[in-house]
């Protein structure tokens, strides 16, 4: 039986380098960054603009291959997978979440909620539920027909992190969820989140630059250019 399988770590990140090419010159957005994350873990990544953060984040997510190094999530290896493989584990494990928030301009607050729930086969009923639930949970049920450019950033940020939860994912990832947010709202968001971890046991990645934020977590790791420079939970 594979070693890797057994483990009880959730996520693992294994010496990961990426380097970007830009003209002729390598960038190296990583440098041999390892890192292994528990179930029910709320893990903050912090660290200078440039550090590395997102490229760290769309890695573990298979968004981006990594140069070398390895990534393991729920026991499979992501950067083996088929682009189906990784839509589908995308789809079934993870929820991401955006600062630009990404939502659809041209569907309601309800349907951006919807679409993955659709992507993922699930009924219009229990859709239909699902969705009215989720914006209950993130206060925004008298929302539900706005378009993004009706709502407030905090309301926008709200529906992205509804969206990222549309199919129950054991991991919530992150970047700079409340970056543009005021720090009223920026708490309300974190709220959320922490309220879903401790509610659902959902393993939490968030970048932030904001101290006040990095305090919602378990566990804090600091990346300095495309290395973790300190980390207070590595297990
Ligand atoms: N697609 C890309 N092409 C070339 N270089 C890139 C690309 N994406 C990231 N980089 C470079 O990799 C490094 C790390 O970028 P990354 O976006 O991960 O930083 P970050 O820590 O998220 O920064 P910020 O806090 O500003 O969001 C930077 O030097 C960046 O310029
Ligand atoms: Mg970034």
């Amino acid at each position: 039986m594979n070693a890797q399988i057994t483990s009880n770590h959730l996520i693992q990140v294994s010496n990961v380098h990426k380097s970007f090419l830009m003209g002729k010159e390598a960038v190296q957005a990583l440098r041999g960054v390892s890192l292994n994350v528990k179930s029910g873990e709320v893990v903050c990544l912090m660290g200078p603009s440039g550090s590395g953060k997102t490229t760290l984040l769309n890695i573990i997510g298979g968004l981006e291959e990594p140069s070398r190094g390895h990534v393991i999530v729920n026991g499979e290896n992501v950067i083996a997978m088929s682009e189906d493989k990784l839509s589908e584990m995308r789809l079934s494990q993870m929820g991401f979440v955006f600062q630009s928030y990404n939502l659809l301009a041209n569907f309601t607050a309800r349907e951006n909620v919807e679409v993955p729930m659709a992507l993922a086969g699930i009924k219009r009923r229990e859709r239909k539920q699902r969705v009215e639930r989720l914006l209950i949970d993130v206060g925004l049920a008298d929302r539900a027909q706005h378009y993004p450019s009706e709502l407030s950033g905090g309301q926008q940020q709200r529906v992205a992190i509804a969206r990222a939860l549309a199919n129950d994912p054991p991991i919530l990832i992150g970047d700079e969820i409340t970056g543009d947010l005021d720090s009223e709202t920026g708490f309300e968001v974190m709220d959320i989140v922490v309220r879903l971890n401790r509610e659902k046991g959902t393993t939490i990645i968030f970048v932030t630059h904001d101290p006040r934020m990095a305090k919602f977590a378990d566990r804090l790791i600091q990346l300095r250019d495309g290395k973790i420079i300190e980390d207070n939970g590595q297990s």
